[in-house]
């Protein structure tokens, strides 16, 4: 039970025992393609205004894009995307979006189709945080839909009902 020297796969170890949503974070590059990655780390932070916020890998290659983009949106992924959640982990980032269904947002940014519910935000700040940067967005439009959410816990895809 010590504080110091804690190991990268301990820390991962004791936090996957803390269940969570699943996400897609999507935005546009550039040329308009739509990019994103599968995010658990989505938490609401303020009411008033309402903010949420993500952590993104400084490794992640959408890191850099999605800094310097205005806007972002956060789609909070169904029971049945557990496929979605893999592929937007795994798969080359210029695949993610290939024959899936989704549509533009407010913003522009893509929003999964299926989604139990998403979020359209602008950035609003962002704060370094070790390896990882915190990016909060201001929630400009938000819907949600019947379908379940999707859970991750201990390494694994699940429900919130049995
Ligand atoms: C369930 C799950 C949750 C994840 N949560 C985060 C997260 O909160 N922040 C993050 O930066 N990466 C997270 N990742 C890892 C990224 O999805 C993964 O590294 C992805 O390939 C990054 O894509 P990119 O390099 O194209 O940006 C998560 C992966 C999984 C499977």
């Amino acid at each position: 039970m010590g504080k110091a020297d804690i190991e990268s796969r301990t820390f991962r170890r004791v936090m996957a025992r803390f269940p969570t949503g699943v996400t897609v974070v999507a935005a546009r590059n550039a040329q308009g393609e739509p990019y994103g990655l599968t995010v658990n780390s989505f938490t609401s932070v303020s009411l008033d205004p309402p903010l949420v916020l993500v952590c993104i890998d400084r490794k992640a290659h959408s890191h850099d894009p999605l800094l310097a983009s205005d806007t972002f949106a956060v789609s909070i992924l169904a029971a049945h995307q557990a496929d979605i959640a893999a592929r937007f982990a795994d798969a080359p980032s210029g695949e993610r979006f290939r024959d899936l269904p989704w549509e533009s947002g407010p913003n522009g940014d893509p929003i999964l189709k299926g989604a139990a519910a998403w979020v359209a935000c602008s950035v609003w700040q962002s704060h370094g945080a070790g390896d990882h940067t915190i990016l909060v967005g201001r929630v400009e439009s938000l819907g949600d839909g019947d379908a379940e959410a999707l859970v991750f816990h201990r390494s694994r895809y699940g429900t919130v009902s049995p």
